[in-house]
């Protein structure tokens, strides 16, 4: 059993919260993202689909957005809620842009009926590129 991330059990909540407004009506697969900033305060967002597919942001990266519009780029745990037989990590591009701010980061991955999953963005992207390979 892995140890609770910061603040988890607030984190899943703000998650599943954002989870319940996911609007997903082409997959059908809602995902809520919560992200704990360094000053404790919690930044969220869900899946935006769009006819066009393409135009469909995931949660996390609009969880990010959040942070970033908020003044919070200082990122240090995230909460990624699903209603999937298992918990779900998030998406290559995701952990992309979650690794602008936080390669380390901390992530709890959590179903609706309360499976769960501990994980690093570290174990999930190893050696990443970011903002230091541009010199
Ligand atoms: N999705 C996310 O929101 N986050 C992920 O990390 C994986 C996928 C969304 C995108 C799309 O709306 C739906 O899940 C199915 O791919």
């Amino acid at each position: 059993m892995s140890t609770p991330l910061p603040s988890e059990a607030r984190l899943i909540e703000a998650a599943r919260l954002a989870f319940s407004k996911a609007y997903a009506p082409y997959s059908n697969f809602r995902v809520g993202a919560a992200l704990l900033d360094a000053e404790g305060e919690i930044h969220v967002g869900c899946n935006v689909e769009n006819a066009s597919f393409g135009g469909t942001v995931c949660a996390e990266r609009n969880a990010v957005a959040g942070a970033v519009v908020a003044g919070r780029r200082a990122l240090v745990a995230c909460a990624v809620y699903t209603d999937s037989p298992e918990p779900t990590a998030p998406c290559g591009f995701c952990r992309q842009v979650l690794a602008e701010f936080a390669p380390d980061l901390p992530i709890v991955c959590v179903t609706v009926s309360g499976k769960t999953w501990r994980t690093t963005l570290s174990d999930l992207l190893p050696h990443s590129f970011g903002p230091d390979d541009l010199g």
